[in-house]
This record gives structure tokens, C-alpha cells and sequence, in this order.
């Protein structure tokens, strides 16, 4: 089987040389599934190489028929790149370049985060049910999807082939799995502090690993550098890093419309906005980096440190994406009592 997929690849990566200038030119037949368009694309016949074999079919059958889909094919020197032939990975991975449904390029919000069809707990560990997620951003006829790694988006490189049961857009790099937070952050120089601070308490990181979907507010190094971490003791520490984590929940950026209060792995709650000018709050701190993603949940960036035992006045009235996450959307009685800032 090995050997299968792996001189398979090889041929097509050859392939792949030549018909990637084709790519441009591909067109597909608006009256024929994804599945029989991707088994006939030239710029794709190296996905086409794996949609042919046994461990793809399921696949093929879901992509042939009425429900509508959206597929990110990767090119044929893009798959030629991908280092396992392990048909198993090969197969969660070409789900995760999968949305259930149908997003034209002209659908598209300039900032999106979208489900997959990626639910593989091998590679994925959301809240039941939840597909792992991809960014994609849309600027002046340019799209770029993100997936596991957060400075390396793929390009889409063709938009809207079309179907008759969605749309195919060719892009010139395979996404990525998104990793556990051990591998994310220590890549993310901007919160380095962070990341050595929730290392150092016991036990956090594997608690925070083996959740089932977690969203992760991080201070950037500026935030914390305000901080005299040292005169904390562990326990205030740990509270302090866990104020900054919601548990079971996974709050993508997009989600945040409308003033709302979530409860922290800590215990007390924090609230979220959005402003304006478009930009989302937490606890009045900016999000300075949305959606970072993570094998389980979701990380972003924020320029100030949360404090416990702090509250804000408000209404609250969440989304209906943001109340399927389990977002507290009663409006909630807290006192008004001023953001206690660490100044230490
Ligand atoms: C698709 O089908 C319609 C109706 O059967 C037909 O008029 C049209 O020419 C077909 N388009 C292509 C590209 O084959
Ligand atoms: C897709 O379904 C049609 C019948 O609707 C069938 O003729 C065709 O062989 C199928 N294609 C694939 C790739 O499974
Ligand atoms: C994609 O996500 C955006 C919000 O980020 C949402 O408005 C849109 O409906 C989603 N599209 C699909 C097909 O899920
Ligand atoms: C896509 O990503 C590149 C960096 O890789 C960036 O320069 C460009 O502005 C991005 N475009 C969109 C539409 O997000
Ligand atoms: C999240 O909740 C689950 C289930 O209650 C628990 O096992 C896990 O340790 C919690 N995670 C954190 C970071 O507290
Ligand atoms: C840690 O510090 C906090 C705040 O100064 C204090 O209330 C708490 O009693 C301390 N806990 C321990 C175990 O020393
Ligand atoms: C919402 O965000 C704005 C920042 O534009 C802030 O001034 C306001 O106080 C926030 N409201 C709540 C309820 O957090």
C-alpha cells in the first residue's frame, strides 16, 4: 500500500511540472459534481491520483452527489510536496480542504473562519461535532486560507470552479493540521512570555492540550512586560492564566459581534465586544491577532493582561453562532466596579 501511494506520487509530482501551467487555464463542467470534475481537472490530477484509490472512496461518494460543498484542491506540485502516504492521514487531511458547503470566491467576507469537515479525533480534538476550522481572508481578488500554520497561508491560485453540487478552488499549498498548543506557541515570538509562564504551572499545558476545545487569550510580551510576575505566588499566577481560558468552547473571532460574557476556566467571566472601526475586545484589551488555530480550539492575541475579580457593566446579547458555543446571552448584573490593572 505504501509503495502504491508513494510511487504514485512520485509519477504525478513529474506530472505535475507540466500540468500546473494548465492549471490556469482549467475549466470545469457546471453540469458535473466536484467528484467528476476533480477526477478530470488537469491542474489537480494529483489529488485526482488519491481520489482514485480504495481509502477515498466514501469521500468521492459524498463529493458526487447533491449536498453542496466547497473544496480547496491543493495543485499538483503542492500535493507533490506532502510527506506521508499513509492513506488514513492522507484521507482526514484532503477532509480538512473540505466546507460543507457551497462559498464562491464572491461569497467571501474579507475575514472568514469556516468550518471543515475534519472531525478525525486522530487530528482534531473540537467539541463534538465541530470541524477543525480555516481562516480565509479576501482582499481585492486575492484569497488566502490558513490553516496550521498562522504565517504561511495557502493562495488561491484559481477561484469558482464551478459544479453542480458546489465550487472547487485550486490553492499552491496543502493546508496544515493545526498542532496542540506545545507546538503552536513557542512559534509565536510575540507571546513568548505567555507561553513560558503557563510552561512553568503545573500541569497546565496538558490540561490545556487535552480539552476538548479551548479558547486561548494570550497577553503579547508588551502586555506582560507591565507585569512583576515574580512577586505573584503560584496559585494568583495560575489563576491569573487561567481567567484567560474559556474551557468547551471554541470562540472564533467572526463570532464576536455583539456584546457578550463567558465564563473562564478560573471561574469568573470575562466579556467580549466588537467595536465600532471592526475590532474585537476582551475585557477592553484589543485582539490584536485573531485565530491562531490549534489542534483543539483556538488562540488569539491581546495587547493587555486579565485580571480576576474584575467586572464590567453591559448588556449582554450573544450572536446565535456565539449561543450555540454556550455564550452566556442573558443580560448579566455585575457591578461596575473599574478593570483592576495589574500595577504591581
Ligand atoms: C449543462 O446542462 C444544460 C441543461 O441540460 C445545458 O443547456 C448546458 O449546455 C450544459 N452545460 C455544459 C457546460 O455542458
Ligand atoms: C457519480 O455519480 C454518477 C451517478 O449519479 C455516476 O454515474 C458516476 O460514476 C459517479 N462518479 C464517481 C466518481 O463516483
Ligand atoms: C463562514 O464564516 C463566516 C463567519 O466567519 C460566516 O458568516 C459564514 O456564514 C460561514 N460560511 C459557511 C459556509 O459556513
Ligand atoms: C495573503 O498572505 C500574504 C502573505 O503570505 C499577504 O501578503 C497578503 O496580503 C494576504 N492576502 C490576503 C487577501 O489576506
Ligand atoms: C476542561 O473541562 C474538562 C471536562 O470537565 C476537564 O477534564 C479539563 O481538565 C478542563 N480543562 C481545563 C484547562 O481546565
Ligand atoms: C497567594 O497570594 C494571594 C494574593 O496575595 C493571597 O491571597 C494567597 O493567600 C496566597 N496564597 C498562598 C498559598 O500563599
Ligand atoms: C466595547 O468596546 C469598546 C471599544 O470600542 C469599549 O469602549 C466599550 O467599553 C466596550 N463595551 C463593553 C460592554 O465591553
Amino acid at each position: 500500500m505504501r509503495a502504491h501511494f508513494a510511487a504514485g506520487l512520485a509519477t504525478l509530482a513529474l506530472a505535475a511540472l507540466v500540468s500546473d501551467v494548465r492549471a490556469q487555464s482549467d475549466t470545469s463542467d457546471p453540469n458535473k459534481t466536484i467528484a467528476e470534475n476533480l477526477l478530470a481537472l488537469p491542474g489537480t490530477s494529483a489529488l485526482a491520483g488519491l481520489l482514485k484509490t480504495e481509502a477515498f472512496l466514501p469521500l468521492v461518494k459524498q463529493l458526487n452527489g447533491t449536498d453542496l460543498y466547497t473544496v480547496f484542491a491543493p495543485s499538483n506540485s503542492a500535493l507533490a510536496s506532502v510527506d506521508t502516504t499513509d492513506p488514513n492521514v492522507l484521507t482526514a487531511l484532503v477532509s480538512y480542504h473540505v466546507l460543507g458547503a457551497q462559498v464562491k470566491s464572491t461569497d467571501l467576507k474579507a475575514y472568514q473562519v469556516n468550518q471543515t469537515l475534519l472531525t478525525d479525533d486522530k487530528y482534531t480534538t473540537l467539541p463534538s461535532g465541530e470541524g477543525q476550522a480555516l481562516v480565509i481572508t479576501s482582499s481585492n481578488g486575492n484569497v488566502n486560507v490558513t490553516s496550521g500554520k498562522p504565517d504561511d497561508p495557502a493562495k488561491v491560485t484559481q477561484a469558482d470552479l464551478t459544479a453542480s453540487n458546489g465550487v472547487v478552488h485550486v490553492i499552491d499549498q496543502v493546508l496544515n493540521f493545526p498542532g496542540p498548543l506545545s507546538k503552536v506557541a513557542p512559534a509565536i515570538a510575540d507571546i513568548s512570555t505567555f507561553t513560558q509562564l503557563v510552561k512553568g504551572v503545573s500541569g497546565l499545558v496538558g490540561a490545556l492540550e487535552e480539552s476538548r476545545g479551548v479558547t486561548i487569550f494570550a497577553p503579547n510580551n508588551a502586555a506582560l512586560s507591565g507585569v512583576d510576575t515574580s512577586s505573584l505566588n503560584a496559585t494568583t499566577l495560575a489563576d491569573i492564566l487561567k481567567f484567560h481560558v474559556i474551557n468547551g468552547t471554541v470562540i472564533y473571532s467572526p463570532q464576536i459581534q455583539d456584546t457578550a460574557q463567558v465564563q473562564t476556566v478560573q471561574g469568573g467571566s470575562i466579556v467580549a465586544n466588537r467595536s465600532a472601526d471592526n475590532k474585537v475586545y476582551i475585557q477592553n484589551f484589543e485582539v490584536v491577532r485573531p485565530d491562531i488555530l490549534l489542534e483543539n480550539g483556538v488562540l488569539h492575541i491581546i495587547n493587555g493582561v486579565m485580571m480576576p475579580n474584575t467586572a464590567v457593566k453591559g448588556s449582554a446579547s450573544a450572536t446565535s453562532d456565539a449561543a450555540r458555543h454556550s455564550v452566556v446571552s442573558a443580560a448579566f448584573l455585575l457591578a461596575a466596579v473599574p478593570y483592576l490593572y495589574l500595577t504591581l
